[in-house]
């Protein structure tokens, strides 16, 4: 969910709905608004859209130099209006909108009813906030220690932001495992779940910590814990340009990211690779990488599509640095009394560096000794503050729910990793390594290549479009594009899609194959491509349509499959980093003839912070 909150001089509302805008891509089940004017709470919520909250609150008073504002991923109660965040009191003068679960809710639930509390919603948000009000009424404390009180005894995740009708100077915000971004401005602030909504305003934020609570009164931020124990605001300047979360012309923040990715993975190993003079270095890890080195074990936690660079990133280590890994998802590991301890390196990989399976991942392993390195796109974000070292992927903000670039920068980061640690280690010849060096550095270029395809994966997208299900199949470094190839489709398209290693498809899918089974198959040449052209063959003598992704110049493949696209040679190790574009790029334009909003396809959310 993203939250958006705003006091100071100006109108409240332009400035919350267009941050709205921004978070979208965070959830998108339903939007809300609370403001102040004229000693009157207005709350205007609804299902849908920011753009549906907006048609439906134009209407209505919008003055207000104050206000809060919420898009929403529902986890208690459906999407509707009710349901909708902001929630307003009992009392009707607290206005809260809350990222996260409030586990115990049930029980503070019970109490309130007892005590005559009613409830329009099923939300946990709108239990909070009566026993904020509750207690507030009780104790006649300021607001602020009531909410603090209130926080102290509530079990989960939360960001939350909450005012109030009879101190329109008083915004009032904590989190806990969900994140949470003040911006200072002149005479102004801002809150966000991100910096994107307060970039054009201010470059100065604050990030709170977890248990932090921020009290912004009367024209000045204090921050304190829930011990209420004062803390000095840490001020950081965050650079992020205003055009690279806006869409600069193209149609979808998608198909603008994938373009991108000449520009990010370029950015990605700016400063710290030179092929020429044989340069490596990440800094944020060197002070850790003798841990690497001398570990038994690497364990790989991550979600999603950073699960499937994970995937990569286990070949490429355990091939150049020797070292067994591990890639778990997070949510499976953190659940299973998982062994790892001292001698173990976890990777933790995650755009967001929010989702909140991989964090918990994260405290379990460190809890048990493990050290822990991060990979993360979003600089400030959760997940780099609680690793012991790491690297940002530097992609840029990734505004598309579906992960594109920061896939790309994921892996170039940890194959930068492992061929540091090889090289430490002394697993890899000087000259492999070398050549690794010089060929990482063409990637850029290569992927520019594959961009120039794209007329040609427009046609061949046309041909597929109403499809009912897709199957991905590849071998060795390219099975985990597979699964990626399948995972875009299915996110944005809709279609059924399955990734699967080409020779294990003997034991199962190869039952769906007939003249209605389109397969992707990435045959690229390798070390396995005599085999995948055999796995071509069986898919063929069933009557599948195979559209196959193969090195340029190809001729075996190019006589079997019914359509090539061709990509430049690269070591095997990178290819997914250029193998994948194409796949990209089918999936987006096969979900944009099926008028699926790309961008946002139904029922997901950017980032997971709840479990
Ligand atoms: C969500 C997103 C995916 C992403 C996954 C993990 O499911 O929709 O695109 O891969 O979370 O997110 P993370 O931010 O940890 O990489």
């Amino acid at each position: 969910c993203g939250i958006v909150g705003y006091i100071g001089k100006k109108e409240a509302y332009p400035i919350i709905v267009k941050g709205l805008q921004r978070l979208e891509y965070r959830g998108y089940d339903s939007a809300g608004v609370a403001l102040l004017n004229d000693n009157k709470l207005n709350v205007y919520k609804k299902k849908g859209k920011v753009a549906d909250l907006h048609d439906f609150a134009k209407e209505h008073d919008l003055k207000s130099t104050i206000g809060i504002g919420h898009t929403r991923w529902a986890t208690h109660g459906e999407p509707n209006d009710v349901n909708a965040h902001p929630h307003v009191s009992n009392g009707g003068k607290l206005a809260m909108i809350h990222n996260g679960i409030i586990e115990n809710y049930a029980s503070i639930k019970t109490d309130l009813t007892s005590k005559g509390y009613t409830f329009q919603s099923e939300t946990d948000s709108e239990v909070f906030i009566n026993f904020v009000e509750d207690i507030y009424l009780n104790t006649k404390v300021p607001l602020a220690e009531a909410v603090r009180l209130a926080l102290n005894k509530v079990v989960g995740a939360y960001a939350i932001a909450i005012m109030s009708l009879e101190d329109p100077n008083l915004l009032i915000a904590a989190r806990k495992g969900s994140p949470l971004v003040v911006g200072l401005g002149k005479d102004e602030f801002f809150l966000a779940s991100d910096a994107t909504p307060i970039i054009e305003y201010t470059n100065e934020v604050v990030y709170l910590d977890d248990q932090e609570i921020a009290i912004i009164k009367d024209g000045g931020l204090t921050i304190k814990n829930i011990e209420d124990v004062e803390m000095k605001p840490y001020v950081q300047t965050v650079d992020i340009e205003l055009e690279a979360i806006e869409k600069g012309g193209y149609d979808h923040f998608m198909i603008k990211e994938i373009f991108e990715q000449p520009k990010s993975v370029a950015d990605c190993l700016r400063g710290r690779l030179n092929a020429k003079n044989g340069h490596l270095h990440l800094g944020g890890i060197h002070d850790y990488a003798n841990k690497i080195v001398n570990a038994d074990r690497i364990v790989i936690l991550a979600c999603g599509t950073s699960w499937h660079a994970g995937l990569v990133a286990e070949y490429i280590f355990e091939e150049f640095c020797r070292i067994s890994v591990e890639v778990e998802y997070a949510s499976e590991f953190r659940y299973r009394n998982p062994i790892i301890g001292e001698n173990d390196v976890v990777i933790a990989i995650s755009q967001s560096g929010e989702t909140a399976d991989t964090l918990a991942a994260i405290d379990l392993a460190k809890s048990k000794g493990a050290t822990i390195f991060g990979v993360c796109n979003v600089v400030g974000s959760s997940i780099p503050r609680v690793t012991h070292a790491g690297s940002y992927t530097h992609a840029g903000p990734e505004i598309g729910v579906a992960s594109t670039k920061a896939f790309t920068a994921q892996i170039s980061v940890l194959t930068m990793m492992a061929l540091m640690i090889a090289q430490k280690k002394g697993t890899l010849s000087e000259s492999a390594y070398r050549s690794l060096l010089v060929e990482l550095e063409t990637i850029p270029e290569k992927i520019a290549k594959c961009l120039d395809l794209n007329p040609q994966i427009e046609i061949i997208s046309a041909k597929f479009k109403d499809a009912a299900n897709f199957l991905y199949l590849g071998r060795g470094y390219n099975f985990p594009v597979a699964l990626e190839g399948a995972l875009k489709l299915k996110e944005i398209s809709y279609i059924h899609a399955e990734g699967y290693p080409a020779a294990e498809m003997k034991h199962g899918p190869i039952a769906l194959i007939d003249e209605n089974m389109p397969v992707v198959f990435i045959g690229t040449k390798d070390s396995s491509y005599e085999k995948i052209v055999s796995n071509i063959q069986e898919v063929k003598a069933r009557k599948g349509e195979v559209i196959a992704i193969v090195t340029e110049g190809d001729t075996d493949i190019a006589e079997i499959a019914d359509h090539i696209i061709e990509v430049p040679h690269t070591h095997e190790a990178l290819m997914p980093l250029v193998s994948v574009i194409p796949l990209q790029l089918l999936s987006y334009h096969i979900a944009v003839m099926r008028g699926c909003n790309v961008d946002q396809p139904r029922n997901l959310a950017k980032s997971v912070t709840v479990e």
